[in-house]
């Protein structure tokens, strides 16, 4: 008996790996986070499976319902939105898990904030400009925000932000941030990327507060950096004709050449 972990992905049914389908048809259990999850996927499941929505249990609920899966010998799909690496709550039931000594697995999903990238069409990281990401939040009512993982503190580094769970503290994510990306920096606010009801609203730090309460609730992701819509940018040395690389030598005396390991 194995609990399988699955990435749900974003929110479209058919944006699941292939594995995670095939992990959803084979359990008999299906524990799904319903909140986020969408309803559609959990038509994989076989015919007869106990299919429980964990939105309204606790964990030691849902340790409950994994324990008699473990005793009766029954494979459980364990489905939560996006990835499992942010903000799943994954880690707390792995701890669980671990020390019952019920044996487990991992398969990722598509996360938010590459769902959000690919409806708005827009790499985040681009040379010259950003060449990384931060996938943050703001505090919550349930999560505090460790000492030192501030937006100010990120913002000092001019990276792309992926403001997750703070479509609502939108005024506090412009303040925080205008001293250091100013009030003319792009931002785009994609709210429920992949469903039916999907949304982008672009615009800057100055017009964020009022962008945010355009959109179509909580479940939206604020993206934040000169990154976003810009198209002056380097291009990527990696396919420049002149860029010699082992993949492609150039030139009489390439650094890697033809054959070599
Ligand atoms: C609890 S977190 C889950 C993150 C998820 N594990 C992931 O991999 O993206 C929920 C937050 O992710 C963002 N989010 C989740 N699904 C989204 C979607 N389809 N479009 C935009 N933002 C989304 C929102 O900021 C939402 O408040």
């Amino acid at each position: 008996m194995t609990v399988h972990f699955i990435g749900a992905g974003p929110g479209a049914a058919d944006l699941i790996t292939l594995r995670g389908r095939d992990l959803i048809a084979a359990c008999p259990v299906c524990l799904y986070a319903g909140s986020l999850v969408p309803e559609a996927l959990l038509s994989h499941c076989p015919e007869g499976a106990r299919i429980i929505n964990t939105a309204p249990l606790s964990l030691d609920e849902i340790m409950d319902e994994i324990t008699a899966a473990h005793a009766a010998g029954h494979d459980v799909a364990r489905l939560h939105s996006g990835d499992l690496s942010v903000w799943s709550a994954m880690g707390e039931q792995l701890r669980r898990l671990r020390a019952a000594g019920i044996p487990f697995d991992v398969t990722p999903g598509v996360p938010a904030f590459s769902a959000a990238s690919a409806l708005l069409a827009q790499e985040l990281t681009l040379p010259g400009v950003a060449q990384s990401v931060v996938l943050t939040r703001t505090s919550g009512r349930a999560t505090q925000m460790p000492q030192g993982e501030t937006l100010a503190n990120f913002g000092a580094t001019g990276a792309t932000l992926a403001i997750h769970l703070s479509i609502h503290v939108a005024q506090k994510v412009r303040d925080e941030l205008i001293p250091h990306y100013g009030a003319d920096c792009p931002v785009a606010i994609v709210w429920r990327a992949s469903w039916p009801d999907e949304q982008i609203l672009r615009g800057t730090l100055a017009t964020l507060v009022e962008d945010a309460a355009k959109g179509p609730g909580r479940t939206g992701l604020i993206l934040v950096g000169p990154a976003i819509g810009a198209q002056s940018f380097d291009e990527s040395r990696l396919y420049a004709g002149d860029y010699d690389r082992r993949y492609r030598p150039v030139g009489t005396d390439p650094r890697f050449p033809a054959g070599s390991e």
